[in-house]
Order: structure tokens, then C-alpha cells, then sequence
């Protein structure tokens, strides 16, 4: 694919809305790198997001998470950049991503989100209660926000490979 990609592509949205899968096979399709912010945070730290929550608390996982994406946004070439779903919704990381990469915010519903983060239950979240339940107020407090990103793209149940083409038909 010979895109001319000038800035980060950075994807957005809700645990569950494929960010990471997404991102690598976007990341493949485009020739770019691949990065994801939780992971980059795990091994600064040398513990998993879950540990972090427990350990040191959700406040102080977002400054980690805000100085990370800052470093990836200014001093990495362009890439494909996964982030956590509470990224967005960071002021400052917000500002961030919007002055420094284009913003792509995967799009899912209710039933999808609770179907792809059964499989998975090392989300602190999630584990505060009903995972249905979490994702929906999350639904109401998080898409107003998420909205404001650059381009919106659906992620529903269908394969992967859909949705990274809809990325890049609109890019
Ligand atoms: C979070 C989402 C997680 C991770 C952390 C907090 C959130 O990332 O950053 O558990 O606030 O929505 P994923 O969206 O990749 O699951």
C-alpha cells in the first residue's frame, strides 16, 4: 500500500473495539511500525496494566500513560499507535493526539464490546463489577468524546480485514 502517511495513526475506543488487533493488521497493510501504549507502559513500569491499577492506582496510570503517548507521538517516525480506551479521554493526552496524529476511533456496539472482552479479564474495569453493565455507562460517559476524533470507522462482529479497509478507504 503506497499511502503517504505523515503523521500517527492513532485508534481510539473502548476495550473491545479491536484497537489492538485492528492496528497490527492496519499497521502490516501500511508498511508502518506497530506500537500500543499499555504494552509500552507494562514494560516501562515492569508490571501488567492490572498490577499498576492495584499497586499505584488508576491516577497514576494515566500520567504514565499521558507521558508515553507523548513520547511515541513526538519522537517516533509515523506508526500505527493502539491506545488504552481511557486515553482519549485525557485532557491533556486528548490535546496531544489531536495537535500530533490523525485520530481514528473504532466504533463498536454494546454486544460486541461484551462478547470480545469475555474472552479477556485482565481489564481492571471491568472487573469493578458487570462487565455489560461497566461498558455501558462507559458507552455514555466515553462516545461523546471519542467523537471528536479525526475519523470514525464501525468495528463490528465482522472480520478484522473489513474495518481496516474502511480505515484505509477513508484515510
Ligand atoms: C482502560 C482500557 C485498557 C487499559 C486500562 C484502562 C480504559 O486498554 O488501558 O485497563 O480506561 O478503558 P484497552 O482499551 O486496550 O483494553
Amino acid at each position: 500500500m503506497s499511502l503517504e502517511i505523515e503523521k500517527t495513526i492513532v485508534l481510539v475506543g473502548l476495550m473491545g473495539a479491536g484497537k489492538t488487533s485492528i492496528g497490527k493488521r492496519l499497521a502490516k497493510n501500511l508498511n508502518l511500525e506497530f506500537r500500543d501504549s499499555d504494552r509500552e507502559i507494562e514494560e516501562k513500569v515492569g508490571c501488567s496494566v492490572a498490577e499498576i491499577f492495584e499497586s499505584f492506582g488508576e491516577a497514576y496510570f494515566r500520567e504514565m500513560e499521558r507521558e508515553t503517548i507523548r513520547h511515541l507521538l513526538l519522537d517516533l517516525p509515523p506508526h500505527v499507535l493502539a491506545t488504552g480506551g481511557g486515553a482519549f479521554m485525557d485532557e491533556q493526552t486528548r490535546n496531544l493526539i489531536k495537535e500530533n496524529a490523525l485520530s481514528v476511533w473504532l466504533r463498536a456496539a454494546l454486544d460486541v464490546l461484551v462478547d470480545r472482552v469475555s474472552r479477556n479479564d485482565s481489564r481492571p474495569l471491568l472487573a469493578q463489577g458487570n462487565q455489560k453493565q461497566v461498558l455501558e455507562r462507559l458507552i455514555g460517559v466515553r462516545y461523546p468524546i471519542y467523537a471528536e476524533a479525526d475519523l470514525v470507522v464501525d468495528s463490528d462482529s465482522g472480520p478484522h480485514y473489513k474495518v481496516v479497509e474502511q480505515i484505509i478507504w477513508k484515510l
